[in-house]
């Protein structure tokens, strides 16, 4: 699927990784990019109509699907972390909570799960259609730091590895995108190589375009997958330089 007049709707695209995937969306001619996010009140930003939606209430869910049933692309990128001290942590729950341990699931998983599902009937309706759901190498990474996060994440690749099965015979794709680090505000004060949103979008794109369920966007998460049919595969001894 092309995302070349494309209606796309995007979660979180006030910032970060969603609005590059909405400014992209614009260079490549998309037909109308919705710009999901939690509040619109201060969003201008030429060529993206504002949809408010935040992704645990599932009145505002249902009211962006009802106002944007013309899309053909949902992008499920909506998404937080946490950083603990590690998933043995005497306070595990306490340090999580802080962050929002529940909070990770509602947003990463169960957001997402809840998006989709309200765009399902818009999207089958379409002759074409495609969901890219954004995800993470954290699925098969060892990061003891982010084991919740890591657990909504891997989650969320689980369902899309049965959404994608289950919406084969329907004509929708679903793409998942797995990359490291990315230079947004969710890695602000972590001092680690970070891919760019921009090329990240452009990856993923050019992905969707030629038909590939899944998205490796930075070389080291490439190089992890790679390792999965490994005697010892890259999440229990990670690939040097990637932890
Ligand atoms: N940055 C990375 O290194 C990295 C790596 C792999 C995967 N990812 C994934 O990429 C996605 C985007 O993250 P990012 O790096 O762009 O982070 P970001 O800059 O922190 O942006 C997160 C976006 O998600 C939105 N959001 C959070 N909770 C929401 C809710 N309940 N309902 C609707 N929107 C909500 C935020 O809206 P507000 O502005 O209202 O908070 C914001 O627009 C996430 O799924 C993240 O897990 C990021």
């Amino acid at each position: 699927m092309d995302v070349t007049n494309a209606t796309v709707f995007i979660t979180g695209a006030n910032r970060g990784l969603g609005l590059a995937f909405a400014r992209e969306a614009r260079n490549r001619g998309a037909a109308k990019i919705y710009a999901g996010m939690r509040s619109a009140s201060d969003f201008g930003e030429p060529g993206l109509i504002p949809v408010t939606i935040d992704v645990t209430d599932r009145a505002s869910i249902a009211a962006a699907a009802e106002l944007t049933a013309d899309t053909t692309l949902l992008i499920n990128n909506a998404g937080t972390a946490a950083l603990i001290d590690g998933p043995l942590a005497s306070d595990f729950e306490e340090q999580s909570k802080r962050c929002g341990y529940k909070r990770l699931f509602d947003i990463n998983y169960y957001g997402l799960a809840r998006v989709t599902q309200a765009f399902e009937q818009t999207l089958s309706s379409k002759p074409h259609a495609g969901i890219i759901n954004v995800l993470s190498d954290i699925v098969w990474l060892p990061r003891p730091y982010l084991a919740p996060y890591a657990a909504s994440k891997a989650a969320a690749w689980s369902y899309t590895n049965q959404l994608r099965f289950h919406l084969r015979d329907r004509g929708i794709e679903v793409l998942g995108l797995h990359v490291g680090f990315v230079d947004t505000d969710l890695t602000n004060g972590i001092d680690v190589p970070k891919s760019s949103p921009e090329d990240v979008v452009r990856k993923t794109y050019d992905a969707l375009a030629a038909g590939e369920s899944e998205i490796m966007a930075d070389q080291g998460t490439a190089l992890l997958k790679s390792t999965l049919a490994a005697a010892v595969p890259g999440y229990i001894t990670p690939p040097p330089g990637l932890i």
